[in-house]
């Protein structure tokens, strides 16, 4: 195992056994639980929704068609994806990829706050309406929020949608690509 990624096991065992989490019914259809990839030291963290067919498979997130079009986003905006840490508000596969539900994004929530606090980013990047909603703890309306900066407890928040939407709305693709050119400017900000 990579050993960034057997230390983030480690911290997460802390709060249950993650690679065999029995905290919500994903549990029975999950084939893998997918933790998070990238390094523990990284100053940007991008938040994806909940691992597809290809993650639940393979144990790693963004590795399908979503994980594509977010390789050519971080590209664009110059951003090394071994630069980032990429996780999920939920770390298993809902059936048939529906959104998660409210109760499973609560009993995941634990793994995804000791992450953020073992990792202590700049910036977060909320890639799509669940990861917004669950960080902010609000409605977020994506059409209007996108490209906020939002700052709380020391840490900049980037609501944008999320990489998969590319697929069905090409059109979408310049503007997911300028709120990662703004990412990678609050970056430079320091
Ligand atoms: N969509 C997500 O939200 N996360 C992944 O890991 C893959 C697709």
């Amino acid at each position: 195992m990579d050993p960034d990624l057997e230390r983030m096991v480690e911290l997460l065992n802390e709060i249950d056994d993650i690679l065999c989490c029995p905290r919500c019914d994903l549990a029975l259809s999950r084939t893998k639980v997918v933790v998070g990839s990238g390094p523990l030291d990284a100053r940007i963290v991008l938040i994806g929704e909940a691992p597809g067919r290809n993650e639940d498979e393979k144990g790693e997130p963004f590795v399908g068609a979503a994980g594509r079009n977010l390789d050519a986003l971080l590209e664009k905006s110059g951003i090394q994806r071994r630069d980032v840490y990429i996780t999920n508000v939920v770390k298993c596969r809902p059936p048939g990829n529906r959104p998660p539900r409210a109760c499973e994004i609560e009993a995941c929530h634990p793994y995804l706050q000791r992450q953020l606090e073992a990792i202590s980013p700049k910036i977060i990047v909320l890639m799509g309406r669940t990861a917004a909603e669950a960080m902010l703890e609000r409605k977020v309306n994506l059409g209007k929020e996108h490209g906020t900066v939002i700052e709380k407890g020391g840490i900049k928040y980037m609501i944008t949608y999320h990489p998969a939407a590319m697929i069905y709305n090409q059109w979408l693709g310049d503007t997911i690509a300028g709120d990662f050119k703004k990412v990678s400017a609050l970056l430079l900000e320091g």
